[in-house]
């Protein structure tokens, strides 16, 4: 297809923000879903992807801002993950409490190799969510609506207070070297951060953002949104899924997959595609996937993808002592062993997926080299009977829990006991 200003890719747009800032809500807003109230302790354990329509957010968006010539035109669609990884462009903070994103920020220009989160913003635009505004004293919300309509209707005294909260967090911005300013204000997007006062719990201000995140992307990255065939895939998560196996999430940017295609993944993945394949089980995040074409050699691909390397497999003890780990994602299981890792629990093993009998065989050999840490850390997977049995016999720990601090507790208490 040509490359063109009438083709473009659906963005993928990252919805970053510290625990509890509202990424979930956000995204069960803009789909009318309610995943957030359905997880366990509300916090997120994989990652959250969503793809909307232009259809929808035409309807949605034009109508609440009343802009009735539609400039969503060439935007396909919006592809928001919540998530931990970049590229980012909307970010959300909570309670005008900007501190902790900050340092978010600056983590996200360091990783970019740029000096300061300007030069961030000039490259991958970002916005920032002020969100809870419908926790100030006296605030009333006007369900799904434009900013600007809601603050309208607040008393002068409501309009006042928020005025002035928002001058200070644009002080505070300021301090570190980001211009913030209102969304409807902002006259410079290369120069100034956009912040969009939002209620997750309301919708106020959701049509703002998704409005803002379409502008960036049209006016600023079309160049990097024009369709290629080109295949460009990246494995964001892998899951085992009952009746299917392992599984993969991807994002494809660009190009066509087929069913039946051959596909090559590193032995370690961005949109919510299924992707059901045979030995998928080793398959890495972050990585690229790649169809093995009539006229490739597949030893070449598979060097290519092996190359990109996460730290995942660096967080795995070689001396082979430690703990063992298991997990339903991929995700969850790296945010599992970078608590580990933190904690200095050493880990040699890790799976996705339920807990079988062989698991439990595995860490016979830990038995006499550490008794303390033959342990399997299961987190968000279930055991099977017989895997259960054989532990007990064996008198190796299985440690299950759905919150990873839950699971930390229960292993720290369990140690501090074996150290006694
Ligand atoms: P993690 O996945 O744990 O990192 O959290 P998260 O960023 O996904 O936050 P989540 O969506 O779970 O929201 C955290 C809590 O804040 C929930 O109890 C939400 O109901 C609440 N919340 C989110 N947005 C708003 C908002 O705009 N207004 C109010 N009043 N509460 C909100
Ligand atoms: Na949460
Ligand atoms: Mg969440």
């Amino acid at each position: 297809a040509e490359r063109s200003k009438d083709n473009l890719c659906s963005p993928v747009c990252c919805i970053l923000g510290h625990v509890d800032t509202g990424k979930t809500k956000l995204l069960d807003k803009i789909r009318q879903s309610n995943v957030q109230e359905g997880e366990a302790g509300g916090i997120t354990r994989q990652i959250d992807a969503m793809k909307t329509k232009t259809t929808v957010l035409n309807k949605y968006v034009c109508y609440r801002m009343g802009n009735k010539n539609t400039n969503l035109q060439g935007c396909l669609s919006l592809t928001l993950l919540a998530t931990n990884r970049s590229p980012i462009y909307a970010v959300v903070e909570a309670h005008f409490a900007i501190s902790p994103f900050l340092s978010l920020i600056s983590c996200m220009a360091s990783n970019h190799k740029h000096s300061s989160p300007s030069a961030y913003l000039e490259i991958d635009p970002f916005i920032i969510a002020l969100n809870e505004i419908d926790r100030m004293f006296w605030w009333e919300a006007t369900p799904d609506g434009a900013f600007l309509e809601s603050l309208a209707k607040q008393k002068r005294s409501v309009q006042r207070k928020f005025k002035d909260r928002v001058q200070k967090t644009m002080l505070a911005f300021g301090e570190q070297g980001l211009t913030a300013v209102l969304h409807c204000e902002n006259k410079d997007f290369a120069r100034n951060v956009s912040l969009v006062p939002t209620s997750e719990i309301a919708g106020e201000g959701i049509p703002d953002m998704i409005m803002l995140l379409v502008d960036l992307t049209q006016q600023r990255m079309s160049d990097r949104l024009m369709y290629l065939s080109e295949l460009e895939c990246t494995v964001l998560e892998v899951k085992v899924v009952e009746g299917l196996g392992t599984t993969i999430g991807v994002v494809l940017s660009n190009g066509i997959l087929r069913e039946s295609d051959k596909i090559v993944v590193c032995v370690k993945a961005a949109l919510g595609v299924k992707v059901v394949a045979s030995d998928l089980e080793k398959a890495v995040a972050d990585s690229q996937l790649l169809v093995v074409g009539p006229d490739n050699d597949e030893e070449d691909l598979m060097e290519g993808v092996m190359s990109d390397q996460t730290s995942l497999l660096n967080s795995i003890d070689k001396s082979g002592r430690g703990v063992s780990v298991q997990a339903s994602t991929l995700g969850s299981l790296e945010a599992l062993l970078h608590f580990l890792k933190v904690s200095k629990i050493p880990v040699p093993g890790i799976n996705i997926g339920p807990i079988h009998k062989k698991d439990i065989m595995h860490m016979a050999a830990m038995l006499e080299r550490a008794k303390g840490l033959a342990v399997v850390l299961a987190f968000d997977v279930p055991v099977d009977m017989d895997a259960e049995w054989l532990a007990e016999e064996m008198g190796i720990k299985i440690f299950e829990a759905d919150i990873i601090y839950h699971l930390f507790d229960v292993f720290t208490a369990y140690n501090e006991i074996m150290e006694v």
